[in-house]
């Protein structure tokens, strides 16, 4: 959902019969709403979830695992999605037509996903396939929309999430000269240079300009990178590094690849949410670290390690505003409306869209 759908999006306020209701209350009615409707309900929540709504989750993963968990479940006919929109796009589309999705908030959106529209998309492909020919197969972040995935997958092009980007991209560079990588710059650019890309062989499409940004030779060009950004992640320094450094030398840092090349070239780990959260996990008793990813995730690492010291990269981080729309009011909200019959905020991807995005995200899931 883009920014002025978000805004003007039919966010239903929570009526008064649950805000009145002490937290204590509204946990419990959601535990007795779970046990009374069984394996008829799943709730899938992504790491950045807060814990209010974590702590209700049938299964918490990445953007990988969730899609695998979303395509493995075909028993639950109410599947409540505490994650953002594109998530529960790919949940729907994985998921049975007997089987409906639900997000809690309806402005629980993506603002990278948001950076890349299906118009936008279109056109830049005709542009490049003018300039450059049939040399490129496109991949996208799973953080997109359905119709960019449709696209890709209309395309030849798969899916990809930070943890199976480097198997995807290697993939996709045996298919075709070219790649054009939706809607990350700096996943794309950091997975690509890992795999020896050259930063000279990268190019950069503005999709407001409408235009390709590169140095050098069109021909030697191996990666084009849609401009977009995490507005999360973009928030990690290299003065963050420096500071850590400073004042602890001893200090591991860990970020995740949608951090800025500069960044994650200066720290001593990168990698997905998933690779961060085994890391952390493994490390020896006493170690420290400095994570560069989302708070409401460090926070809980930093809760479930005691015995480690763990800080955020950046001490000023906030939280990812549109993960933390999906609260326990929300949450209780979305169940009532089941309970009474009339499910609300009902995810559904139009069945043209789905048959090509489905093609996209089965081309990953093979390999993942
Ligand atoms: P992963 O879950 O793939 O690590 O992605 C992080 C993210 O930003 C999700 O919105
Ligand atoms: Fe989107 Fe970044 Fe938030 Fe993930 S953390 S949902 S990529 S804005």
């Amino acid at each position: 959902m883009g920014l002025l759908e978000e805004l003007t999006a039919d966010t239903v306020s929570i009526p008064e019969s649950i805000l009145k209701l002490s937290t204590e209350e509204m946990k419990n009615r959601v535990w007795e709403i779970k046990k009374t409707l069984g394996k008829r309900l799943f709730i899938p929540a992504h790491h950045y979830q807060k814990d209010e709504v974590i702590q209700f989750a049938d299964a918490v993963g990445d953007s990988l695992q969730l899609a695998q968990i979303s395509s493995r479940n075909q028993e639950a006919d109410y599947i409540v999605f505490c994650g953002v929109h594109f998530m529960a796009e790919t949940a729907d589309i994985l998921t049975g037509n007997h089987q409906q999705v639900i997000l809690p908030d309806m402005r629980a959106g993506c603002s990278m996903a948001d950076m890349a529209d299906i118009h936008q998309t279109e056109s830049a492909w005709k542009t490049l396939g003018d300039l450059i020919g049939d040399t490129i197969i496109p991949l996208t972040y799973v953080n997109s929309t359905a119709a960019i995935k449709s696209f890709v997958g209309k395309n030849g092009g798969a899916t990809v999430t930070s943890s199976n980007a480097h198997g995807m991209v290697k993939w996709a560079l045996s298919e075709k000269e070219r790649i054009l990588f939706l809607p990350d710059q700096h996943l794309g650019r950091n997975t690509a240079a890992d795999l020896g890309v050259r930063l000279d062989e990268m190019a950069v499409w503005d999709p407001i300009q409408h235009k390709l940004i590169y140095e050098g030779e069109i021909k030697d060009v191996k990666v084009i990178l849609w401009k977009g950004h995490c507005s999360v992640h973009e928030n990690f320094t290299l003065k963050n590094i420096d500071d850590v450094r400073g004042k602890y030398p001893d200090m591991n840092i860990i970020v995740h690849p949608e951090c800025r090349r500069e960044v994650v070239e200066k720290s001593d780990y990168n990698g997905s949410t998933k690779f961060i959260i085994e890391t952390i996990s493994q490390a020896p008793p006493g170690s420290s670290w400095a994570i560069g990813t989302e708070m409401n995730l460090v926070k809980r690492l930093i809760n479930e390690h005691m015995d480690k010291k763990i800080i955020s990269l950046n001490p000023y981080m906030c939280p990812c505003l549109t993960m933390n729309r999906i609260d326990l009011p929300h949450l209780l909200w979305s169940l009532e409306n089941i309970i009474d019959g009339h499910p609300k905020n009902i995810i559904t991807v139009d069945e043209d869209v789905s048959a090509n995005a489905i093609l996209a995200l089965d081309r990953m899931l093979a390999r993942a």
